[in-house]
């Protein structure tokens, strides 16, 4: 399994992913294709070297969004933000998002930023007990998303 950058010719591909990892998420996730065409392009303009797949041989199992630029309101200071990330379902629990995690955190620490900030829907157990695993810890609410950051 590698992890490299995304490229717009996996578009399609990636946005595909997104709708089958989200999959009785849907409450915390667009629905519909155009959406997160829309969303995607949001992701690349934020930052567009902190875009990256996972991959298994040819396939595409993964996708994640960093944002080394990303103003917190919280902290009022520029943080690392972790956009997005999903795995494909098929592949949960096989180690596809510790991969990017460690990328994530290899990332923002070359970029001398000293926290990483994300959101997460409040009825995602799965991915709440993932970030704790990290070392991420719950820093508020705002509606049903639950903040989490870690310390670099
Ligand atoms: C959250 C998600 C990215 C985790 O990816 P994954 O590839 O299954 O995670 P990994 O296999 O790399 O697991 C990494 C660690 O987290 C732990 N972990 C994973 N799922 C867990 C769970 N349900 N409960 C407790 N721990 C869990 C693993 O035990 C593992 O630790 P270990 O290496 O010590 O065994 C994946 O489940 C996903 O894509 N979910 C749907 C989309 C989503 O919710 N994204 C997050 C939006 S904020």
């Amino acid at each position: 399994m590698n992890i490299e950058l995304f490229d717009s010719k996996y578009k399609e591909d990636v946005v595909n992913l997104y709708l089958k990892s989200y999959k009785n998420l849907e409450e915390y996730a667009y629905t519909h294709k155009e959406d997160v065409e829309v969303y995607l392009n949001w992701l690349s303009r934020r930052d567009i070297a902190g875009l990256f797949i996972a991959k298994d041989k040819d396939k595409i199992v993964g996708f994640m969004a960093l944002d080394g630029n990303w103003y917190s309101k919280k902290y009022n200071k520029i943080v690392g933000a972790i956009h997005e990330l999903f795995v494909d379902p098929g592949y949960f629990n096989k180690g596809v998002g510790k991969a990017m995690m460690e990328k994530a955190i290899e990332y923002f620490k070359q970029r001398h930023l000293d926290a990483i900030e994300l959101w997460v829907g409040d009825g995602n157990q799965r991915a709440m007990a993932f970030y704790k695993k990290f070392g991420f810890e719950e820093d508020g609410r705002y509606n049903f998303w639950i903040r989490m950051v870690k310390y670099l």
